[in-house]
């Protein structure tokens, strides 16, 4: 159910009008079904939980109380579903830094804390007609008790709520998170796309570091050592051979 509707008239784009429900399915599922021509671009649905929360790869993405759960609806001229999403990571690890949690991007946009993950990206690209639409869902464990994780992520999960004294609320967070994607997209929008993958790269916390990537077709190891103009991350493994990963799940080794 909608329980408030929030505006944030000094942005450009994305979060000037933020749509808040008690609980949804998942907000990238409920934007879906909202889709249309009138629905304005860089609308906000934020929700305080999630019934069937989605992430990558066709998993779950746990979402009990206290977690920010949100998607974002952006419509590029270009079909840049998965470049958007690398990019999305930024933004969610300047907020994670700001609120004291010294947070890194690993490759292609979990926000990651000594080796424990933090926030996840979800972006989708979607056509209605010839309309193209983003969708860019963003699930932050803001204050979550790591315990009310399912038991397999737990070792691998932490929280705001864990590493930081002070209380956020999750307002407040995604009132600066909103901020950076805002100004995010804007550069998106006015800057050559060579030059946002060069930002990214240097945000990546991936690249440099050995590798294990799990892909469709089977696990490369190696160092990462680039990210290409398509976003994908460039691993070359002990023979010297380049494997471009456009999708995979990456472990660093350490
Ligand atoms: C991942 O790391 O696997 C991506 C997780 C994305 C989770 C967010 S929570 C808000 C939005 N709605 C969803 O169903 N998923 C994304």
């Amino acid at each position: 159910m909608k329980i408030g509707e929030v505006e944030g008239p000094h942005r450009k784009l994305v979060g000037r009008t933020i749509w808040h429900y008690d609980a949804v399915e998942s907000t990238n599922d409920s934007m879906k079904e909202l889709l249309g021509p009138d629905l304005p671009e860089g609308l906000v649905l934020w929700a305080d939980r999630q019934s069937a929360g989605k992430g990558r790869h066709g998993r779950a993405w746990a979402s009990p109380p206290g977690g920010l759960y949100l998607s974002i609806l952006l419509r590029p001229k270009e079909p840049h579903a998965q470049i958007i999403g690398l990019l999305a990571g930024m933004p969610v690890v300047k907020a994670l830094r700001h609120f004291g949690v010294f947070a890194g991007v690993k490759w292609p946009n979990d926000a990651v804390f000594q080796n424990r993950k933090i926030a996840g990206i979800l972006s989708e690209g979607v056509y209605r007609g010839d309309a193209y639409h983003v969708i860019v869902g963003i699930g932050v464990n803001t204050n979550v008790d790591v315990e009310r994780l399912p038991p397999d992520v737990q070792a691998k999960a932490t929280s705001l709520k864990r590493e930081v004294r002070l209380f956020v609320a999750n307002e407040e967070f995604l009132d600066y998170l909103l901020d950076q994607f805002d100004d995010l997209y804007s550069r998106y929008r006015n800057t050559p796309i060579n030059l946002m993958l060069k930002e990214y790269r240097g945000a990546c916390t991936t690249v440099g570091k050995r590798v294990t990537v799990g892909t469709p077709k089977g696990k490369v190891t190696g160092r990462a050592v680039d990210i290409s103009l398509q976003g994908a991350l460039v691993v070359a493994d002990d023979e010297g051979t380049k494997h471009e990963i456009v999708d995979g799940t990456v472990e660093h080794i350490k």
